[in-house]
């Protein structure tokens, strides 16, 4: 009875922890925003019910047959007439069914998921590096990072690839997985239906950080995509005091300027991510903290305690050169 009872707990903790995996915050099947991904969810929820009518069936069947004859002699005990027939039923044909059904719930699913054959009137290219997502545009001359912003309402082509290994791109809630392989160009359809940000993730192992290779996908109403495109476009304005020109000055005679890159000065590097508007984004290190000062000050004194393996050096500068330079960055909109 102990082990029934444990198999049970076990059974509803790994269904929980499954639940609770998937259904965590913005980043989830169960809380789909897109017509693609309502279908990705209807096909998950009709596994779940379906799997767990099939799981109750076996384990009555396997509890009436170790019960029911109980307490008899083992040489009493006969095989079932009814067993070919049970073999052929249970083994064969109701599985052929369950898996014609989930067969073609999944072709159902596929073209919604599919940017074949989907008018789209934006287009995005991403490009995932270890460990972050390069941003741009076509048409618009500007990169950023981690931060994907899409009109809601719109069907928006992402078009993506990758600078190093094979990474893979996923959103739950606007549409599935695309792999995001060197030297090829893959393709999802990003269609909100309501404004939000829709967090998404690298699905793919790529390394060390993997786990920190998040991305935020922003959709919002038409008229503020383009006033934020325009933003975009626009390079920052030269440091209006002392102390912002103090923190410009800091970023560009270090080696900061030599990965990243921005707008207006000299530094254009193109191994980080691009900073022109660095204070605008909402975290910092692919979705690994929040954007903030405090947050900033630890990132750039010590990356590889919040990110290990980041390919973002720690900075050795005074209080006064920290505090300058934090205040420049986080002067960046
Ligand atoms: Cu990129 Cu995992």
């Amino acid at each position: 009875m102990i082990t029934w009872f444990r198999v049970g707990c076990s059974c509803v903790a790994a269904t929980g922890f499954t639940v609770a995996a998937t259904g965590c915050g913005n980043q989830s099947t169960l809380a789909p925003d897109s017509h693609a991904s309502h279908d990705i969810s209807n096909v998950w929820w009709a596994m779940l019910v379906g799997s767990a009518v099939i799981f109750a069936v076996v384990v009555a069947i396997l509890a009436f047959g170790l019960l029911r004859r109980r307490g008899q002699a083992p040489a009493d005990r006969r095989p079932l007439r009814s067993g070919t027939w049970m073999v052929a039923v249970g083994g064969l044909a109701l599985p052929l069914v369950v898996l014609v059904v989930l067969f073609a719930a999944t072709i159902k699913a596929l073209p919604a998921t599919s940017a074949t054959g989907q008018k789209t009137s934006f287009t995005i290219d991403v490009t995932g590096r270890q460990w972050f997502w390069d941003v741009s545009y076509p048409g618009h001359d500007f990169r950023t990072a981690n931060e994907i912003h899409i009109p809601v309402g719109e069907s928006v082509l992402i078009k993506v690839t990758s600078a190093d290994v094979i990474h893979s791109l996923w959103v739950p809630a606007l549409n599935r997985k695309i792999d995001v392989i060197p030297g090829k160009t893959n393709e999802v359809v990003f269609h909100a239906t309501h404004a939000g940000v829709f967090r998404g993730q690298c699905a793919e192992f790529c390394g060390l950080e993997h786990a920190h290779m998040a991305l935020l996908v922003v959709a919002q109403p038409l008229a503020a995509y383009e006033s934020w495109l325009n933003n975009e476009e626009r390079p920052p304005p030269p440091p209006p005091t002392p102390e912002l020109e103090q923190g410009q000055q800091i970023f560009l005679g270090s080696d900061c300027e030599y990965c990243h890159a921005i707008a207006g000065t000299n530094a254009s590097g193109t191994i980080g991510p691009d900073l022109s508007h660095f204070a605008s984004r909402l975290a910092i290190g692919a979705d690994t903290l929040p954007n903030g000062e405090g947050y900033l000050a630890g990132w750039l004194l010590d990356p590889q305690h919040f990110k290990p393996g980041t390919q973002m050096p720690a900075t050795a500068l005074s209080g006064t050169e920290l505090q300058a330079l934090l205040a420049y960055l986080e002067s960046l909109r």
